[in-house]
């Protein structure tokens, strides 16, 4: 758990939308609740997410950039540099020791943070077998987890129920970032390992991405608060513990 971190910046909220008018849309009716957005595949990939994170980190909102690198190591340390200039405070590479490198080499010299993906959540032990990998899917996400930490990685990616565990392998500096978050009585959707925000800070969760619940809801605004009402619930319940 890092203390450090302003309540406010502990909610990300995933901008998965086909284009930025929406995801303006969005912004604008969560104004200052919301400071940290997640940029995603679907939107970079639409032509005009990459635009919206220059923007938006002008306008001084923190920005995730979720484009799981992966790649050779000129090309991962090249993109790296790129996203690095755009402003963006997080940026997600797989969690392959030359690929986790090589973003670093890109990333060094300016504020961008790199989080690896250890192993995708969709995977599970029989999925890893028939991809050829000789792991458990538990050991492999803690051999990566330490790869990530050797390569300097200041964070990683990962559901909820591994945040506890995580967090007793990587100790506390290590920024850890849970999708997968629902609120008490929100939709579950496709995701299928859930916790409530509160449980998943309390488990030592730094930041959590939240994108549904928040997008898909009635009154946005009154959701994003909600969740932060929640992370601070979480925040005690873990300082009650350490404490
Ligand atoms: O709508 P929902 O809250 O499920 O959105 C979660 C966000 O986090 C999505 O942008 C999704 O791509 C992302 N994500 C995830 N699980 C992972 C990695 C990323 O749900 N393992």
């Amino acid at each position: 758990m890092n203390d450090a971190i302003a309540l406010r910046d502990r909610l990300i909220v995933a901008l998965d939308f086909p284009d930025a008018r929406a995801a303006r849309a969005l912004i604008e009716r969560l104004g200052e609740t919301v400071s940290f957005y997640k940029i995603g595949m679907e939107l970079a990939y639409g032509g005009e997410g990459l635009a919206l994170a220059r923007a938006l980190a002008r306008e001084g909102k923190h920005v995730f950039i979720d484009l799981k690198l992966h790649d050779i190591p000129n090309t991962v340390t090249r993109a790296t540099e790129r996203l690095a200039q755009l402003g963006a405070t997080f940026a997600t590479v797989h969690g392959y020791p030359q690929t986790m490198a090589a973003a670093k080499k890109g990333a060094a010299g300016s504020d961008l943070k790199l989080l690896a993906v250890t192993v995708m959540t969709s995977y599970d032990d029989a999925d890893l077998k028939h991809a050829g990998y000789d792991f458990s899917l538990r050991d492999l996400i803690a051999r990566r987890a330490k790869q990530a930490q050797d390569a300097g990685i200041d964070g990683l990616i990962l559901s909820p129920e591994e945040a506890a565990a995580m967090r007793k392998l990587v100790g506390p500096r290590m920024l850890l970032v849970t999708p997968g978050v629902r609120p008490a009585g929100a939709a579950i959707g496709d995701q299928k390992r859930v916790m409530t925000p509160q449980r998943a800070i309390a488990a030592g969760a730094d930041y959590l991405v939240v994108g549904r619940p928040v997008t898909e809801a009635a009154d946005p605004l009154a959701a994003a608060r909600a969740i932060l009402c929640e992370i601070e619930n979480g925040l005690e319940a873990a300082g009650a513990q350490s404490g």
